[in-house]
């Protein structure tokens, strides 16, 4: 995966996106490194990911613009959907993925960024769709995503008039959970998938499951999804040892995800 470096640290298995010269942009084989390494992530072992940029600027500056200049209709629509699959895994991807945001989050960075579970952001992180500037829409699910995460008038006014928005923004529009200075961001980054590696594997998977396909239907149908997940647990090891635990008044010694 030449334009993804790939560590994994315990449970939590951290990607970042190398392509620095260009700011991480995205072009098709970035991409496809980045689906590559979602592709190698061991589930038997790996309960979280964080996915960040390489370098001190730039999360993903967008889409590559310059693979982008000379694309046809066909090639814009094969263009979107490559990005709409692979960012819909992500989004689907069993186990809770972390953007950790170290600059720059622009198009396709954002987009990026709004298919993980949960944003955080270094000081200097930027957010925006500023395709509109270019003379396309966003195109890997910004007219979809910033609209639910941040309500539709705001996601219309960032998208519409191209506006970029900084971390304090950001962070109190809710499209990031919380705002670290440099240094402190992935140490923050690590210790929040670590605390989500911690808990009962399985149980974390229904959480994601449940709340992702229960936001798609209606609140009579999201609550029997809820059910089935809430019923499954207690098939699982993690279940008993977890109840047995608090019962008997001692500390979990681990999760065993089974
Ligand atoms: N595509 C291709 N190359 C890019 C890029 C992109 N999205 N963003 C930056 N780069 C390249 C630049 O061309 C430049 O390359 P050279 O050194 O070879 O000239 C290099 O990265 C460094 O960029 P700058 O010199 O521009 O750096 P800066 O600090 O002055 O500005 C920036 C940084 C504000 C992010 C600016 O690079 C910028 O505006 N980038 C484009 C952001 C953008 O419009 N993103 C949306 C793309 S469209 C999209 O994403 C569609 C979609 O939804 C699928």
């Amino acid at each position: 995966m030449g334009y993804v470096d790939y560590e994994v640290d315990g449970h939590v298995a951290v990607m970042t996106i190398n392509r620095p010269k260009a700011l991480n942009a995205l072009n098709e084989e970035v991409l496809k490194d980045i689906e590559a390494a979602f592709d190698a992530v061991d589930l038997s072992e790996i309960r979280a990911v964080i996915v960040t940029g390489a370098g001190e600027k730039s999360f993903v500056a967008g889409a590559d613009i310059a693979a982008m200049s000379t694309m046809t209709k066909e090639e814009g629509e094969r263009f979107g959907k490559f990005g709409n699959d692979i960012f819909r895994k992500i989004e689907t991807f069993p186990v809770p993925v972390i953007a950790a945001v170290n600059g720059f989050a622009l198009g396709g960075g954002n987009e990026l960024a709004m298919s993980c579970d949960i944003r955080i952001c270094s000081e200097n992180a930027l957010f925006g769709q500023p395709e509109v500037g270019l003379g396309i829409t966003p195109g890997f699910g910004g007219t979809q995503r910033l609209a639910r995460l941040i309500g539709p008038g705001k996601a219309k006014e960032m998208v519409y008039a191209a506006r970029n928005i900084k971390a304090d923004e950001a962070y109190r529009v809710g499209l990031v959970n919380a705002v670290y200075s440099q240094e402190e961001l992935m140490p923050a980054a690590k210790k929040l998938a670590k605390a989500i590696a911690a808990n009962a594997p399985i149980a974390v998977r229904n959480c994601k499951k449940a709340v992702n396909e229960g936001l798609q239907v209606d609140m009579d149908q999201a609550v029997v999804i809820e059910e089935k997940l809430f019923a499954d647990c207690f098939e699982t090891e993690d279940q008993r040892e977890g109840m047995r635990a608090f019962l008997e008044k001692r500390k979990i010694e681990k999760f065993n995800n089974r």
